[in-house]
Formats: C-alpha cells, structure tokens, sequence
C-alpha cells in the first residue's frame, strides 16, 4: 500500500473470508477516446497513493511522456486506445483483499509491454499472476530500509548495488508471501524478502518500496532503467511540444476566434503566445486589471504583450469598479466572492465584444486534469475559495482551448523558454487571482494599497539585490489592518505596520518559512520604512503550511 496507510490500521483490511476479485475488467468504465499518439507513451495506472505524481515527475524528467489514470477508468478498451510502450502500477492504501478492491484490467498483461509494480502495485500483479499475498502482522514497514541484492543480474538494477546495498523507502502494511510463477527475487531486506522481484521473460517487475520518492536516493536510475528497456527514446522535448502544441491548435480552432484571460502569469502568458504562434490575430487577450495588482504590474503586461509580441489585447481597467464593490468588505470570503463574480461579469463584458469568438483559452495543467483516486469519501473542507473562471465556457457557449493541460509547471517554464519569453518573466513568483485584496487583510483602501505596493516592491528588490529571488517559493509583503507608535527623527508616528512572508514550497500545497538573516530582515525594515511613507513598523511572518497558509488570507 502506499504511505497513506495507516500502521497496523483500522481499514477493513480482511474480509471473511476473502472474495477473490477478478482481475478482468468487465466492470470497467471506458476510457476517453485517445488523441492520436504523437510520443513513445507510458501509461501510469493510479491505485491511490499521494506519491503516484511524482513517477510521473520522474518519467518526464527522462523525456518520457506519460499520463496517470485511475484504475477504475482504465479498461481492456482504454489500453488498445492508449498504446503504452509501457504499463506502471502505483502503489496505494488498499489491499487486495478488500471487497471489491483494486484491480488493473487482465489485459495489461498480455499487451507484451514492460509492466513495474510498485508497493500495492507489486502486491496487485502477484496476485492477478497467480502468487500470494499476506496481511501485515508484525511486517508493516514504514520508511527507510536497505536493500541487498539476490539472484543474478537484472537490467532494471543496471548501476544498482555499486555499494553492496541500496537504501529505499518502503511503506507498505501487505507484503507478498509467494511470487507469481515465472518470478525470482533479485533484492531483500531484513523485513522485505520480496524488495525486488522480476519475470525477466515476460519484462514483469515488481518492487515493494517506493523509487519515486527521494528516500530512495537511486530510484531515477531505476526508472531509466526501466524506460531504457522499454524501448524509450526520450522523445518527449518540449521542442517536439510546441510544434505539436501549434499542429493541434490549428486543427482545433481553424479559422475561428480564441479570446485568451490573461492574468500576468507564467501560465496564460505561455498559452497565450503558444497560441500566437498557432494562429496569429485570431487570438484576443484580455487582460482584467480590477486595480489589486502590483507596483507597475498593468504597464508591464501590456507593455510586454501588446508592444514586445504584438498580441491583440484589450486592456480592460475597471479598478474602479472592482475597488468600488470592495469598499467596507473585510471578511477573506467575501472578498474573493466579490472579486470572482466580478472578474467573471467584467470579463464576458468585453470577451462578448469580440466578433464572431467560439474558443476560450485556459492555461489549465496537468495537476488540474489528473484525476484522483478517493477512498476517504468524506467530503473536503474549503479552505479558501479560488479564483478562476469556471463555468464561463458554458455560460458564454464557449469551446475551450488548453494547450498545457499535459504539462507540469516545471514543464511550462521549460515550453515559456522554448517560446523566448524573458527569463525573468518566467521566474516569477506565483502571484494570486484576488491580487492584493488578500494581502490587505481587514478594510481595503486606495491608501493602504498605494503603501503596500511601494513596500513589496522594495522587499523584492531587497530579495534579487541578495540573489534570493529564484531560492524563494513566493515572497510579499502584506499590510496590517493597524497602526502602531514609532518615533522618526524628533517626532512621533502613528503609521501602518507591515508583514513581510517568503516561503519555499515545491507545490504550494505545502510551505516552510524563508530563513533570512537576521542582517537582511534588518536592512530590509529599514528600507522599508525610510523609503515608504506610511509604515512605522515592519514584522517577518515566520509561519509554515500548515498551520497557516501563504496568503494572510
Ligand atoms: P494559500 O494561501 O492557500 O496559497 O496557502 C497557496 C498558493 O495559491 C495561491 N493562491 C491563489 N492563486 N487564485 C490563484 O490563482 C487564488 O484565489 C489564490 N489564492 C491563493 C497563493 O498565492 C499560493 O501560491
């Protein structure tokens, strides 16, 4: 199972007595009609487990495209759409002795692909192929381990063992108590006599720990190792992207209209000159300045978009209204509300004014698309609400057009490089749809928002003057709803005090607080505060996710 699983759980572990479930794959929904392959493609069969993107992570990191599908979506039907050169198994919190618990359609073991399981995934394949598989009693293992290896060599351990033992990282309750015909173990450690086991004949591989994770410091080699015999030749560059990006949004559009939000962002910037490429004037841009953004930030925008690419854009500034609608709002919820309607309201305004437009333009990602496998069925709790103009589309009878919907933001960067856009631009921090209505917590006013503008500009410059910026997840200041006593010069000030934040992250989801110097939060205060009228006070916020968040709100 993956490393959800609870040690030693509650979960219905065994049912009494256990049902064997079929390994076929009648009950199985088709899948969605595949586009044509354009890439050697590996398809990642999702079981469950909170670690199932980052092998996903890994394969593009090897110039292998691949996509991640939930079990209960992939059929026999599915696989002779999709094609893959070859099948991963994640791992998951399951275990196959749940009632009705995970299985992958049988087919996926008679395409003649390369198949690796992983952790349930192993589990999973020792049982469809006829081995055994035991509950945990006394073998769970949780976290780091050492491998040895058994057996003669094996091309997926090619550069493994150098050092006589491997270190991994296993997080499984389950583990298998007898392989599969055809199968020999090739790696053990003292609670997993099964680590590494293969069918070389077949191409099966099947391990228990977890090579995605960076606890098993050699699990990339792995998985070159695994592609490399699959016959992958690392044929996914984002070069080959765009041209294909480009082919598929000529066919999509034709000689139709695209209207493209455009909000300053790596993503939509990337679609937008992506598609510009494509189609050239059929695309317009529509930038939305509700009047929240950053010092300079709308000049910028459409200086670069407008003047540098030559991108038809509208530049709709209705700071006015959005600051108008905010006026005496200070609950977090309401504020974002307020400005998600609006946003919506103001933009179709303008999109309606383009002639004779069907397409809309979204710089969805892939971590958007991915589906998610849920066992937990409880419903989850909304932190905050986003921002994002969903439900559009429909509203406005609009097709959509998402030319990143198979990428990672790392991928992203990557295609804005490929594309010419400024390094700087592409190395942004990420930047919030309700702007800086969230880092005003409390009454929004013109005043506090002239002052927080001039004050995260220089906290920015303070952070690339250090060479800071691209170690930095996201840094900003936010304004207080406060003002506090200081004394400057002979007199006394009663002036607004200021939060200083810097995280670095990996996904967002997660956050750790920025450890500056104490010489630089020094300086910084004192720039801050000699440079900006208005501020006698600068504190640094030294937070994590959880328990805070990013923003203030
Ligand atoms: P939180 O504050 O939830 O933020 O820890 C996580 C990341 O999401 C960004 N963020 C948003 N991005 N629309 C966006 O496009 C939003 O409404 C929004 N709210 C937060 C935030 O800046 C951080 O990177």
């Amino acid at each position: 199972g993956g490393p959800e699983r609870p040690v030693g759980g509650s979960a219905p572990r065994r049912a009494q007595p256990p049902p064997l479930p079929s390994c076929d794959s009648s009950r199985r929904a088709l899948g969605e009609a595949m586009t044509q392959p354009h890439h050697d493609r590996l398809l990642i069969i999702d079981f469950g487990s909170q670690v199932t993107q980052l092998i996903a992570r890994r394969l593009r990191e090897l110039r292998v495209y691949c996509e991640i599908h939930p079990y209960n979506k992939v059929d026999d039907a599915f696989l002779a759409a999709f094609a893959p050169k070859a099948v991963i198994l994640s791992g998951g919190p399951a275990s196959v002795y749940w009632e009705g618990a995970p299985m992958p359609p049988a087919g996926v073991f008679t395409l003649g692909v390369p198949v690796l399981g992983i952790c349930y995934g192993q589990q999973v394949m020792m049982h469809c192929l006829g081995g055994h598989v035991e509950g945990g009693h006394g073998t769970a293992e949780f976290g780091k381990a050492f491998v040895t290896p058994a057996g003669g060599a094996l091309p997926l351990l090619d550069g493994w063992f150098e050092a006589g033992t491997e270190q991994v990282w296993m997080s499984h309750g389950d583990h298998v108590s007898r392989l599969a015909p055809g199968f020999a173990v090739y790696g053990t450690s003292p609670n997993a006599p099964f680590a590494i086991t293969a069918d070389p004949a077949r191409r099966f591989f099947a391990v228990q720990f977890h090579p995605e994770v960076h606890h098993t410091p050699k699990g990339a080699k792995l998985y070159e190792n695994f592609v490399r015999l699959a016959g992958f030749t690392g044929d996914w560059t984002m070069g080959a992207y765009r041209e294909d990006a480009i082919a598929k949004i000529r066919a999509q559009v034709g000689d139709g209209h695209v209207i493209c939000g455009l909000s300053g962002g790596v993503d939509s910037s990337v679609a937008a000159v992506l598609i510009h490429e494509a189609i050239g004037d059929q695309l317009t841009c529509v930038f939305v300045d509700h009047g929240l953004l950053r010092l300079n930030e709308a000049e910028q925008v459409v200086a670069m978009f407008r003047d540098t690419y030559n991108i038809p854009l509208i530049h709709a500034d209705e700071s006015a209204l959005f600051l108008g609608a905010l006026e005496g709002v200070s609950d977090p919820e309401v504020k974002r509300k307020t400005i998600g309607k609006l946003f919506i309201d103001v933009f179709q305004k303008y999109a309606s004014g383009i002639e004779g437009a069907q397409f809309l333009a979204q710089g969805t990602l892939y971590p958007d698309v991915i589906e998610s496998v849920s066992f937990s069925g409880g419903p989850s709790v909304t932190i905050k609400s986003h921002h994002n103009v969903g439900g559009l589309p429909e509203k406005m009878g609009l097709k959509l057009v998402e030319p990143l919907r198979e990428l990672f933001k790392d991928e992203v960067r990557a295609l804005g490089r490929e594309l010419g856009l400024p390094a700087s631009f592409i190395g942004r921090h990420p930047f919030p749809g309700p702007g800086l209505a969230i880092r005003c917590p409390g009454e929004i006013t013109t005043e506090k928002l002239e002052i927080l503008r001039r004050a995260d500009a220089v906290y920015i410059d303070q952070i690339r003057k250090h060479g800071l910026y691209d170690e930095i997840w996201q840094a900003f200041a936010a304004i207080l709803p406060m003002r506090t006593v200081g004394v400057m010069g002979d007199g006394r000030t009663y002036d607004y005090a200021l939060a200083l934040r810097a995280v670095t992250s990996v996904d967002g989801m997660t956050a750790d607080y920025y450890p500056f110097t104490h010489d630089f939060l020094g300086e910084t205060a004192t720039r801050i505060i000699n440079e900006v009228k208005g501020v006698n006070r600068v504190f640094y916020d030294c937070t994590s996710k959880p328990p805070g968040t990013i923003e203030l709100e």
